[in-house]
Protein backbone atom coordinates (compact mmCIF):
# COMPACT_ATOMS: atom_id res chain seq x y z
CA UNK A 1 0.00 0.00 0.00
CA UNK A 2 1.20 3.43 -1.31
CA UNK A 3 0.14 5.52 1.81
CA UNK A 4 -1.55 8.83 1.65
CA UNK A 5 0.10 10.52 4.70
CA UNK A 6 1.96 8.96 7.49
CA UNK A 7 4.31 10.53 9.58
CA UNK A 8 8.04 10.35 9.04
CA UNK A 9 9.77 9.76 12.13
CA UNK A 10 13.55 9.72 11.02
CA UNK A 11 15.15 11.94 13.61
CA UNK A 12 15.96 12.40 17.25
CA UNK A 13 12.42 11.44 18.34
CA UNK A 14 13.88 8.06 20.02
CA UNK A 15 16.70 9.91 21.87
CA UNK A 16 14.24 12.70 23.64
CA UNK A 17 11.52 10.45 24.16
CA UNK A 18 13.92 7.94 25.59
CA UNK A 19 15.16 10.65 27.62
CA UNK A 20 11.97 11.59 29.18
CA UNK A 21 11.25 7.82 29.57
CA UNK A 22 14.86 7.71 31.43
CA UNK A 23 14.58 10.93 33.54
CA UNK A 24 10.41 10.72 34.01
CA UNK A 25 9.51 13.27 32.56
CA UNK A 26 6.77 11.97 30.55
CA UNK A 27 3.81 14.42 31.67
CA UNK A 28 3.37 18.18 31.70
CA UNK A 29 6.27 19.46 33.20
CA UNK A 30 9.43 18.66 31.72
CA UNK A 31 11.94 21.19 29.45
CA UNK A 32 10.63 19.59 26.52
CA UNK A 33 7.28 21.57 26.37
CA UNK A 34 9.43 25.11 26.43
CA UNK A 35 11.95 23.55 23.96
CA UNK A 36 8.81 23.27 21.61
CA UNK A 37 7.23 25.96 21.97
CA UNK A 38 10.68 28.25 21.32
CA UNK A 39 11.15 25.95 17.76
CA UNK A 40 7.24 26.81 16.26
CA UNK A 41 8.01 30.35 17.66
CA UNK A 42 11.02 30.46 16.10
CA UNK A 43 10.41 28.81 12.37
CA UNK A 44 7.43 31.15 12.07
CA UNK A 45 8.24 34.33 13.22
CA UNK A 46 5.45 34.47 15.76
CA UNK A 47 5.93 36.27 19.04
CA UNK A 48 4.61 33.53 21.28
CA UNK A 49 3.63 30.11 20.62
CA UNK A 50 1.71 27.95 23.55
CA UNK A 51 1.36 24.37 22.99
CA UNK A 52 -1.89 22.36 23.85
CA UNK A 53 -3.24 18.76 23.45
CA UNK A 54 -4.26 18.99 19.68
CA UNK A 55 -5.24 21.95 17.04
CA UNK A 56 -9.00 21.64 18.27
CA UNK A 57 -8.24 22.36 21.63
CA UNK A 58 -6.26 25.18 20.15
CA UNK A 59 -9.18 26.94 18.45
CA UNK A 60 -11.18 26.17 21.23
CA UNK A 61 -8.99 28.39 23.81
CA UNK A 62 -8.38 31.10 21.23
CA UNK A 63 -12.47 31.96 21.29
CA UNK A 64 -12.24 31.19 24.75
CA UNK A 65 -9.75 34.04 25.08
CA UNK A 66 -11.82 36.50 23.18
CA UNK A 67 -15.30 36.14 24.52
CA UNK A 68 -16.89 34.48 22.11
CA UNK A 69 -19.88 32.85 22.94
CA UNK A 70 -23.67 32.25 23.75
CA UNK A 71 -25.13 34.58 20.64
CA UNK A 72 -22.40 35.34 18.76
CA UNK A 73 -21.55 34.20 15.37
CA UNK A 74 -17.94 33.01 13.94
CA UNK A 75 -17.53 33.53 10.10
CA UNK A 76 -15.77 29.84 8.58
CA UNK A 77 -16.11 28.43 5.22
CA UNK A 78 -18.31 25.42 4.24
CA UNK A 79 -15.37 23.27 3.21
CA UNK A 80 -13.17 22.85 6.20
CA UNK A 81 -12.76 19.68 9.03
CA UNK A 82 -15.16 18.91 10.89
CA UNK A 83 -13.33 20.35 13.97
CA UNK A 84 -13.29 23.86 12.80
CA UNK A 85 -16.96 23.93 13.32
CA UNK A 86 -16.76 21.80 16.35
CA UNK A 87 -14.50 24.25 18.16
CA UNK A 88 -17.15 27.06 17.39
CA UNK A 89 -19.92 25.04 18.73
CA UNK A 90 -18.20 24.30 22.22
CA UNK A 91 -18.05 27.95 23.11
CA UNK A 92 -21.88 27.71 22.48
CA UNK A 93 -21.40 30.52 19.40
CA UNK A 94 -22.74 29.83 16.05
CA UNK A 95 -20.89 29.18 12.95
CA UNK A 96 -21.64 31.53 10.47
CA UNK A 97 -20.77 29.42 6.85
CA UNK A 98 -19.46 31.06 3.93
CA UNK A 99 -18.90 29.20 0.54
CA UNK A 100 -15.31 28.90 -0.92
CA UNK A 101 -13.66 29.67 -4.20
CA UNK A 102 -13.73 27.42 -6.81
CA UNK A 103 -10.28 27.91 -7.99
CA UNK A 104 -8.37 28.24 -4.75
CA UNK A 105 -10.37 26.31 -2.19
CA UNK A 106 -10.23 28.93 0.43
CA UNK A 107 -13.10 31.40 2.08
CA UNK A 108 -14.25 33.45 -1.43
CA UNK A 109 -13.41 36.90 -0.70
CA UNK A 110 -15.43 38.81 -2.77
CA UNK A 111 -18.39 36.79 -1.23
CA UNK A 112 -17.56 37.54 2.27
CA UNK A 113 -16.98 41.18 1.20
CA UNK A 114 -20.39 41.75 -0.62
CA UNK A 115 -21.91 39.92 2.79
CA UNK A 116 -20.04 42.28 5.30
CA UNK A 117 -21.35 45.38 3.05
CA UNK A 118 -25.15 44.32 2.60
CA UNK A 119 -25.56 42.03 5.78
CA UNK A 120 -23.77 43.40 8.37
CA UNK A 121 -24.00 46.88 9.94
CA UNK A 122 -21.64 48.20 12.93
CA UNK A 123 -22.07 49.72 15.99
CA UNK A 124 -19.51 50.90 18.30
CA UNK A 125 -16.82 48.73 17.86
CA UNK A 126 -18.70 45.37 16.64
CA UNK A 127 -19.93 44.05 13.77
CA UNK A 128 -23.57 42.74 13.87
CA UNK A 129 -25.85 40.74 11.56
CA UNK A 130 -28.98 42.74 10.23
CA UNK A 131 -31.17 39.34 10.02
CA UNK A 132 -31.15 39.19 14.00
CA UNK A 133 -28.89 41.46 15.47
CA UNK A 134 -26.85 39.10 16.81
CA UNK A 135 -22.56 40.01 16.94
CA UNK A 136 -20.22 38.44 14.39
CA UNK A 137 -17.85 38.13 17.21
CA UNK A 138 -14.84 37.18 14.38
CA UNK A 139 -13.48 35.29 11.37
CA UNK A 140 -11.68 31.82 10.92
CA UNK A 141 -10.72 31.34 7.68
CA UNK A 142 -9.03 27.96 7.18
CA UNK A 143 -5.67 27.16 5.29
CA UNK A 144 -7.06 24.36 3.40
CA UNK A 145 -3.98 22.20 2.27
CA UNK A 146 -1.66 24.54 3.41
CA UNK A 147 -2.79 26.64 0.77
CA UNK A 148 -4.14 30.29 1.63
CA UNK A 149 -6.67 33.29 0.75
CA UNK A 150 -4.78 36.73 0.29
CA UNK A 151 -4.53 37.78 3.59
CA UNK A 152 -3.75 41.34 2.94
CA UNK A 153 -7.24 41.47 1.85
CA UNK A 154 -8.86 39.69 4.44
CA UNK A 155 -7.00 41.66 6.94
CA UNK A 156 -8.16 44.81 6.06
CA UNK A 157 -11.76 43.31 5.05
CA UNK A 158 -11.54 42.27 8.83
CA UNK A 159 -10.31 45.43 10.55
CA UNK A 160 -12.92 47.58 8.48
CA UNK A 161 -15.99 45.26 10.05
CA UNK A 162 -13.70 44.78 13.63
CA UNK A 163 -13.50 41.62 13.40
CA UNK A 164 -11.04 40.07 14.75
CA UNK A 165 -9.16 37.02 12.92
CA UNK A 166 -8.58 33.47 14.46
CA UNK A 167 -6.29 31.55 11.55
CA UNK A 168 -7.06 27.80 11.51
CA UNK A 169 -3.48 27.48 10.41
CA UNK A 170 -4.04 23.83 11.77
CA UNK A 171 -2.78 22.63 8.25
CA UNK A 172 -0.64 25.17 6.94
CA UNK A 173 2.80 24.96 8.99
CA UNK A 174 5.57 26.24 6.82
CA UNK A 175 3.05 28.14 4.15
CA UNK A 176 3.63 31.96 4.12
CA UNK A 177 1.74 34.65 2.39
CA UNK A 178 4.26 37.32 0.99
CA UNK A 179 6.80 35.89 3.05
CA UNK A 180 4.87 35.81 6.37
CA UNK A 181 3.79 32.89 8.07
CA UNK A 182 0.76 30.89 8.41
CA UNK A 183 -0.93 31.89 11.87
CA UNK A 184 1.16 34.93 12.22
CA UNK A 185 -1.92 37.35 10.80
CA UNK A 186 -4.58 36.52 13.53
CA UNK A 187 -5.56 37.83 16.81
CA UNK A 188 -4.20 34.07 17.09
CA UNK A 189 -3.48 30.77 14.75
CA UNK A 190 -3.52 27.35 15.25
CA UNK A 191 -1.23 24.51 14.58
CA UNK A 192 -2.18 21.04 14.93
CA UNK A 193 0.17 18.08 14.81
CA UNK A 194 -2.69 15.16 14.37
CA UNK A 195 -0.90 12.22 12.72
CA UNK A 196 -1.03 13.36 9.44
CA UNK A 197 -0.12 16.59 9.85
CA UNK A 198 3.65 18.36 8.04
CA UNK A 199 4.98 17.22 11.28
CA UNK A 200 3.17 15.35 14.24
CA UNK A 201 3.56 15.01 17.78
CA UNK A 202 1.06 11.26 17.62
CA UNK A 203 -2.14 14.56 18.59
CA UNK A 204 -0.89 17.86 19.49
CA UNK A 205 -1.19 21.59 18.66
CA UNK A 206 0.28 25.20 18.90
CA UNK A 207 -1.66 28.50 19.93
CA UNK A 208 0.55 31.60 18.09
CA UNK A 209 -0.41 35.05 18.90
CA UNK A 210 1.73 38.06 18.74
CA UNK A 211 0.17 39.56 21.93
CA UNK A 212 2.06 38.91 25.33
CA UNK A 213 -1.11 39.39 27.35
CA UNK A 214 -3.31 36.80 25.37
CA UNK A 215 -0.19 34.54 25.22
CA UNK A 216 0.11 34.47 29.21
CA UNK A 217 -3.79 33.99 29.42
CA UNK A 218 -3.30 31.09 27.16
CA UNK A 219 -0.68 29.25 29.04
CA UNK A 220 -3.12 29.96 31.91
CA UNK A 221 -6.73 28.63 30.98
CA UNK A 222 -5.14 25.89 28.71
CA UNK A 223 -2.96 24.50 32.12
CA UNK A 224 -6.20 24.78 34.53
CA UNK A 225 -5.89 28.45 35.35
CA UNK A 226 -3.59 27.75 38.23
CA UNK A 227 -2.55 30.68 39.90
CA UNK A 228 0.21 29.82 42.55
CA UNK A 229 2.97 27.25 41.88
CA UNK A 230 2.06 25.44 45.82
CA UNK A 231 -1.50 26.12 46.38
CA UNK A 232 -3.98 24.97 44.27
CA UNK A 233 -6.04 27.77 43.69
CA UNK A 234 -7.79 28.34 40.08
CA UNK A 235 -9.46 32.07 39.32
CA UNK A 236 -11.20 30.70 36.35
CA UNK A 237 -12.44 27.55 34.87
CA UNK A 238 -9.28 26.56 33.03
CA UNK A 239 -8.73 23.22 31.16
CA UNK A 240 -6.32 20.63 31.24
CA UNK A 241 -5.45 21.31 27.42
CA UNK A 242 -1.76 20.53 27.74
CA UNK A 243 0.81 18.95 25.59
CA UNK A 244 2.92 16.42 27.57
CA UNK A 245 6.83 16.56 27.63
CA UNK A 246 6.88 13.06 25.99
CA UNK A 247 4.63 14.22 23.16
CA UNK A 248 7.06 17.44 23.19
CA UNK A 249 10.01 15.58 22.90
CA UNK A 250 8.64 14.12 19.39
CA UNK A 251 7.37 17.46 18.37
CA UNK A 252 11.14 18.93 19.02
CA UNK A 253 12.51 16.18 17.01
CA UNK A 254 10.23 16.59 13.94
CA UNK A 255 10.82 20.66 13.68
CA UNK A 256 14.22 19.79 13.55
CA UNK A 257 13.21 17.95 9.78
CA UNK A 258 10.56 20.25 9.25
CA UNK A 259 12.51 22.29 6.77
CA UNK A 260 13.18 18.95 4.65
CA UNK A 261 9.95 17.99 5.22
CA UNK A 262 8.31 20.95 3.43
CA UNK A 263 11.36 20.26 0.63
CA UNK A 264 10.06 17.04 -0.20
CA UNK A 265 6.38 18.13 -0.22
CA UNK A 266 7.65 20.75 -2.43
CA UNK A 267 8.90 18.08 -4.87
CA UNK A 268 5.90 15.81 -5.18
CA UNK A 269 3.82 18.60 -5.76
CA UNK A 270 5.74 19.30 -8.49
CA UNK A 271 5.99 15.80 -9.91
CA UNK A 272 2.12 15.50 -9.31
CA UNK A 273 1.42 18.66 -11.25
CA UNK A 274 4.04 17.92 -13.98
CA UNK A 275 3.71 14.50 -14.61
CA UNK A 276 -0.81 14.79 -14.38
CA UNK A 277 -1.17 17.85 -16.32
CA UNK A 278 -3.76 16.83 -19.20
CA UNK A 279 -4.12 13.56 -17.94
CA UNK A 280 -8.20 12.50 -17.91
CA UNK A 281 -10.00 16.20 -16.67
CA UNK A 282 -7.60 16.27 -13.74
CA UNK A 283 -7.99 20.28 -12.51
CA UNK A 284 -5.26 21.27 -9.68
CA UNK A 285 -5.80 23.56 -7.06
CA UNK A 286 -4.75 26.77 -7.92
CA UNK A 287 -2.37 28.51 -5.31
CA UNK A 288 -2.91 32.07 -4.67
CA UNK A 289 -0.57 34.52 -5.43
CA UNK A 290 1.84 35.58 -3.02
CA UNK A 291 1.74 32.43 -1.10
CA UNK A 292 4.47 29.56 -1.30
CA UNK A 293 2.50 26.90 0.51
CA UNK A 294 3.88 23.63 2.50
CA UNK A 295 2.41 21.61 -0.21
CA UNK A 296 1.04 18.93 2.52
CA UNK A 297 -1.20 17.04 1.05
CA UNK A 298 -2.27 16.61 -2.88
CA UNK A 299 -5.37 16.77 -3.78
CA UNK A 300 -7.20 17.47 -7.57
CA UNK A 301 -9.97 17.62 -9.23
CA UNK A 302 -11.82 14.86 -11.36
CA UNK A 303 -15.62 14.59 -12.11
CA UNK A 304 -14.65 10.82 -11.83
CA UNK A 305 -13.99 11.16 -8.82
CA UNK A 306 -15.48 8.47 -6.89
CA UNK A 307 -14.60 5.78 -9.78
CA UNK A 308 -11.00 6.83 -9.52
CA UNK A 309 -11.38 6.64 -5.77
CA UNK A 310 -12.79 2.68 -6.09
CA UNK A 311 -9.92 2.08 -8.51
CA UNK A 312 -7.06 3.35 -6.58
CA UNK A 313 -7.48 2.27 -3.52
CA UNK A 314 -8.26 -1.42 -4.80
CA UNK A 315 -4.79 -1.34 -6.47
CA UNK A 316 -2.82 -0.27 -3.25
CA UNK A 317 -2.65 3.19 -3.49
CA UNK A 318 -4.67 4.96 -0.62
CA UNK A 319 -6.69 7.99 -1.49
CA UNK A 320 -9.45 10.00 0.46
CA UNK A 321 -12.34 11.74 -0.73
CA UNK A 322 -12.26 15.15 0.42
CA UNK A 323 -14.42 17.04 3.44
CA UNK A 324 -17.92 16.58 3.73
CA UNK A 325 -19.23 20.32 3.63
CA UNK A 326 -20.81 20.83 6.87
CA UNK A 327 -23.54 22.36 5.61
CA UNK A 328 -24.42 18.69 4.31
CA UNK A 329 -23.55 17.56 8.04
CA UNK A 330 -26.82 16.67 10.53
CA UNK A 331 -26.10 18.99 13.58
CA UNK A 332 -24.86 21.62 11.17
CA UNK A 333 -27.62 21.57 8.41
CA UNK A 334 -29.47 24.53 9.72
CA UNK A 335 -27.00 27.02 9.93
CA UNK A 336 -26.93 30.33 7.62
CA UNK A 337 -25.05 29.66 4.73
CA UNK A 338 -24.07 32.32 2.33
CA UNK A 339 -23.27 31.02 -0.91
CA UNK A 340 -24.29 32.14 -4.56
CA UNK A 341 -23.69 28.64 -6.37
CA UNK A 342 -21.90 26.06 -3.58
CA UNK A 343 -18.89 25.60 -5.04
CA UNK A 344 -18.30 23.92 -1.79
CA UNK A 345 -20.42 20.92 -3.04
CA UNK A 346 -18.92 21.08 -6.47
CA UNK A 347 -15.43 20.77 -5.00
CA UNK A 348 -16.52 17.95 -2.81
CA UNK A 349 -18.09 15.86 -5.51
CA UNK A 350 -14.98 15.97 -7.28
CA UNK A 351 -11.88 16.45 -5.34
CA UNK A 352 -9.50 13.40 -4.56
CA UNK A 353 -6.79 13.33 -2.54
CA UNK A 354 -3.39 11.16 -3.55
CA UNK A 355 -0.26 9.98 -1.48
CA UNK A 356 1.75 12.47 -0.48
CA UNK A 357 3.78 11.21 3.09
CA UNK A 358 7.09 12.59 3.21
CA UNK A 359 8.40 9.04 2.92
CA UNK A 360 7.58 8.28 -0.48
CA UNK A 361 10.12 7.30 -2.88
CA UNK A 362 10.09 9.21 -6.28
CA UNK A 363 9.61 5.78 -7.56
CA UNK A 364 5.93 4.94 -5.54
CA UNK A 365 5.38 8.72 -6.76
CA UNK A 366 5.76 7.35 -10.38
CA UNK A 367 3.40 4.29 -9.55
CA UNK A 368 0.59 6.64 -8.36
CA UNK A 369 0.86 8.41 -11.61
CA UNK A 370 0.71 5.24 -13.60
CA UNK A 371 -2.04 3.93 -12.07
CA UNK A 372 -4.29 7.49 -12.45
CA UNK A 373 -3.46 7.06 -15.80
CA UNK A 374 -4.10 3.62 -16.47
CA UNK A 375 -7.34 4.23 -14.97
CA UNK A 376 -7.84 7.52 -17.89
CA UNK A 377 -7.09 5.15 -20.56
CA UNK A 378 -9.62 2.21 -19.53
C1 LIG B 1 -8.69 22.28 8.93
C2 LIG B 1 -8.49 21.60 10.26
N1 LIG B 1 -8.97 22.21 11.37
C3 LIG B 1 -8.79 21.66 12.58
C4 LIG B 1 -8.11 20.47 12.75
C5 LIG B 1 -8.02 19.92 14.12
O1 LIG B 1 -6.76 19.58 14.55
P1 LIG B 1 -6.58 18.38 15.60
O2 LIG B 1 -6.88 17.11 14.87
O3 LIG B 1 -5.17 18.49 16.02
O4 LIG B 1 -7.55 18.63 16.72
C6 LIG B 1 -7.57 19.82 11.62
C7 LIG B 1 -6.79 18.56 11.69
O5 LIG B 1 -7.07 17.54 12.12
C8 LIG B 1 -7.79 20.40 10.35
O6 LIG B 1 -7.33 19.79 9.24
Amino acid sequence: MIPLSIPHLAGNEWNYVKECLDTGWVSTAGAYVGKFENAIAEFTGSLYAISCMNGTAGLHTAMNLLGIGSGDYVIAPNLTFVATLNAISYTKAEPLLLDIDPEDWQMDLDLLQRFLEVDTYLRDTACYLKKDDRRIAAIMPVHVLGNMCDMDRLAALADRYHLPVIEDSTEALGSTFRGRHAGTFGIFGTSSFNGNKIITTGGGGMILTQDEKLAAHAKHLTTTAKTDPMDYFHDEVGYNYRLVNVLAAIGLAQMEQLPGLIERKKHMDAFYRKRLDGVGDISFQRVTEGVDPNCWLFTFRTRRMRELLNYLNKRGVQSRPFWTPMNQLPMYRSLPYYTQSDHAAQVHATAISIPSSSGLTDGQLQEVVDTIKEFYRN
